[in-house]
């Protein structure tokens, strides 16, 4: 069991098996160049970085587990225990994944790869509310800037109120039982791990998000964390 002085074991996930399709290049999205190194280089050293994650476990497409054992081998990325072949979807990929973090986890930290710019942080913020025992779950927000329209083919049907309305990222923070049960079910529509345990009863808290964890789905959101880094 991995534990050290702060406390109960915290098992990272990290969701890196997508194809990558939008992004149009020749590799999966976690091995698209960026600053001149595969992109997975770049959450991989920063997970390692963060004192308050104990281990990894790492989603890849199939045939992408020996170039990304090597890469965190390569980093000196020793929080690496194993990377695995993902499934059709981010929630099977990480379903997947959760497999490999033994019982004695108490809490399991999932993060999109595609999110490169991970800071500690956040990390930090939203490990936070689960120590009170209060809730199942936190993801980090980041308020509405734009105004939102819901539409009809391509007519605006309503102007929907974002008072109350909020974009989340990842890392999201769960205790591990809870995400175990979440993952349970049909997981096929979910495109996050928070929808899974919000609607299996779990309570999820918000925590500040970070506007530096752009989510690369473009090749211009890659030029844009290029800048960033
Ligand atoms: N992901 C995954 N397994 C899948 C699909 C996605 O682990 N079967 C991961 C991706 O690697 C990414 C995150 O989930 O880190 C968010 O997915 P997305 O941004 O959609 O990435 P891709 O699916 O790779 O991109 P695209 O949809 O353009 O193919
Ligand atoms: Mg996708």
């Amino acid at each position: 069991m991995i534990s050290d002085a702060h406390g109960p074991s915290v098992w990272a996930v990290l969701a890196a098996a997508g194809s990558g399709e939008r992004l149009g290049l020749d590799r999966p999205k976690a091995f698209a160049p960026l600053g001149g190194r595969p992109l997975l280089a770049e959450p991989l050293e920063r997970l390692e970085a963060t004192p308050w994650v104990d281990a990894v476990v790492v989603a890849v497409p199939p045939g992408w587990e020996e170039p990304a054992i090597l890469l965190a081998e390569e980093l000196g990325a020793g929080k690496v225990v194993s990377c695995i072949e993902g499934g059709a979807t981010r929630a099977e990929s990480v379903r997947a994944a959760v497999h490999e973090v033994p019982a004695e986890a108490a809490v399991i930290l999932v993060h999109d790869a595609a999110r490169p710019l991970l800071d500690a942080g956040v990390v930090e913020r939203v490990l936070q509310p689960l120590a009170a025992g209060e809730w199942q779950g936190a993801v980090p927000v980041l308020a509405l800037t734009d105004t939102v329209k819901r539409i009809r083919g391509s007519e605006v049907v309503e102007t929907v109120d974002r008072t109350d309305l909020v974009a989340a990222q990842t890392p999201q923070a769960f205790l591990a039982d809870m995400l175990r049960t979440a993952l349970g079910g049909d997981v096929a529509a979910a495109t996050d791990c928070a929808s899974l345990v919000e609607a299996a009863g779990g309570r999820v808290a918000t925590v500040a998000g970070d506007p530096r964890l752009v989510k690369v789905t473009a090749l211009a959101d890659l030029e844009l964390v290029e800048r960033l880094l």
